[in-house]
């Protein structure tokens, strides 16, 4: 019996090797930490249990079949994070670059289908030269099937890939088609071609970080959701991370105990929006004050900054915030901020997550750019996202909210629970210099008597009472209290039940 454990043990420590410490060095020395230690800082302490760590390629060309290595390149299984069960896989790029063979894909799709029977999150730690050369086609089913049960677990359990290494070809699929992408910075890329192949057919000279680093997909695509600065602060930031999310569909949001008092009021948001209605305020002043301890882990920050999305706590309950932010572009929705926006909404809606919205819009941006680019198309993704969520939908105006905006921002048309504004809101279909402009045209060559109509435009339109007196807007409400009126409104919305008609599902504009 001894003989068998000391065997059973030393296969282990084998397997922990990976692919040896010449090449766990080499990681090192870029700056990564290899499978096991992404997984050590992820988990709880002690808390992984390892599947499949004697998997071996079934490759016989090009000499594999006297180069085996134990576990085939991907650590996987599950373990805690902060006591809630998650599973993982972590791909090591020790062992054949972390390429992706049959067998790899076999052991990431065995704890996708356990995480979905289960209920429990899946994360991917992704470092990994894409499909294992030596084994062609074999490899290429393998990441359809990995493929196929990302979309089978969409809105189900949550998923999250975290970019820690290469990531190119077909291969960028599987992470893009997870909930959240999370990358490091000058250690990771993604690109579907790379700047080898980029230099060949359409002569651009451009390197990989250029192409599809993280600060590339952080900024202009929005591909990534977040960018760190190395492994450590992209693992710790992840479990901070999934501390926020209910681990499937079938859960409420977690609930921590909340020492930050519902009905505590903050008079310095009572002069947060400026008396000249063009001035901007920083809309993230006012989500910092109003959720929990002022704890907001914010998402896409440096992608589409004209909108805010990430999640806080409301008396110690998860919500997802989508704010129009003044300071840039005056908090207008144009494309990107249109699809940021759209996807965050219907993540919080599969999830159970109570949505809060902060608006201040003026409008669609205007301009050829955003036509041409198909701003029709992609506004109305964000519209049909809030009109088809049914989770809980809390709406504050604290200023503008004009047009198609005003609908689309979780209006009370869209089912909109409960919808408050500030004193300070103006609800109409344009600004009062646009609507006089167009509606007392004769009267152009008089300023004063524009001026004129332009105040009293603005008298009787840019306030919140005439949507009050609809029943569009519940009560306007002392920016001050807005904590105590949100909170309020969440817990009368916590065992709110809607149902969309049934249907094999719908068609959102893509
Ligand atoms: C098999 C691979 C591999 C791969 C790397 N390795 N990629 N083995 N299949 N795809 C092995 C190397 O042979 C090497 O083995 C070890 O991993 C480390 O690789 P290096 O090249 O030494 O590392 P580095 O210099 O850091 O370069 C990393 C790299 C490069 C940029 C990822 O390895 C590379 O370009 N690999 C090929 C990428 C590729 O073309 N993949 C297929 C793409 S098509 P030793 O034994 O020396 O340590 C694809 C399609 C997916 O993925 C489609 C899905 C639908």
């Amino acid at each position: 019996m001894q003989d068998v454990l000391a065997k059973l043990d030393a296969m282990r420590n084998g397997a922990r090797m990976g692919g040896g410490q010449r090449r766990i060095n080499a990681q090192h020395a870029k700056g990564k930490l290899t499978a096991r230690e992404r997984i050590e800082l992820l988990l709880d302490e002690g808390s992984f249990e390892e599947w499949d760590m004697f998997v071996e390629h079934r490759c016989t060309d090009f000499g594999m079949d006297d180069n085996r290595i134990p576990g085939d390149g991907v650590v996987t299984g599950h373990g805690t994070i902060n006591g809630r069960a998650v599973f993982l896989f972590s791909q090591d790029f020790t062992v054949f670059g972390g390429s992706l063979s049959e067998a790899h894909a076999e052991k990431i799709c065995k704890v996708m289908d356990q995480a979905i029977k289960v209920g429990a999150p899946v994360i991917g730690l992704n470092d990994s030269g894409g499909a294992r050369i030596q084994e062609g086609v074999a490899s290429l089913g393998g990441y359809a099937d990995v493929f196929l049960r990302n979309v089978l677990a969409s809105g189900r359990v949550p998923q999250i890939s975290l970019i820690m290494g290469p990531c190119a070809g077909g291969a960028v699929y599987s992470p893009a088609m997870t909930d959240f992408i999370f990358m490091v910075r000058d250690t990771s890329y993604m690109f579907v071609t790379g700047p080898d192949v980029l230099r060949t057919v359409t002569h651009e000279v451009v390197t990989a970080e250029e192409l599809g680093g993280a600060q590339t997909h952080s900024t202009r695509s929005g591909v990534a959701d977040l960018a760190f600065d190395h492994d450590v602060e992209a693992l710790l930031q992840l479990r901070r991370f999934m501390d926020f999310l209910p681990f499937s569909q079938r859960e409420k949001p977690p609930e921590r105990r909340c020492t930050d008092p519902v009905n505590r009021y903050d008079y310095s948001l009572d002069t947060l929006v400026p008396p000249n209605p063009n001035k901007p305020y920083d809309m993230k002043e006012l989500i910092h004050k109003v959720v929990d301890e002022g704890d907001f882990f914010e998402l896409k920050p440096d992608h589409a900054k004209n909108i805010i999305v990430g999640f806080g706590r409301m008396n110690g309950s998860t919500v997802g915030i989508v704010a129009n932010q003044p300071m840039v572009l005056a908090g207008c929705l144009d494309i990107d901020s249109s699809v940021k926006a759209a996807r965050f909404v219907r993540f919080c809606d599969c999830f159970n997550i109570p949505i809060v919205t902060f608006v201040d819009v003026p409008g669609f941006l205007p301009g050829t750019a955003q036509e041409y680019g198909g701003i029709i198309k992609h506004g109305a993704k964000l519209l049909f996202a809030f009109a088809e969520a049914t989770v809980p939908k809390v709406t504050v105006i604290t200023r503008k909210a004009y047009g198609g905006a005003y609908d689309v921002m979780s209006s009370k048309h869209l089912r909109g629970d409960v919808n408050f504004a500030w004193p300070s809101a103006e609800i109409a279909v344009m600004g009062p210099k646009g609507a006089v402009e167009i509606i007392f045209r004769g009267d152009s060559s008089d300023p004063a008597k524009i001026e004129q109509r332009t105040e009293e435009y603005r008298q009787k339109f840019a306030n919140p009472f005439v949507a009050g007196s609809r029943g569009y807007i519940d009560d306007v409400i002392f920016p001050s209290g807005t904590r105590k009126r949100v909170c309020r409104a969440l817990a009368m919305l916590r065992n709110k039940q809607l149902e969309n008609p049934p249907k094999k599902h719908d068609n959102i504009p893509l």
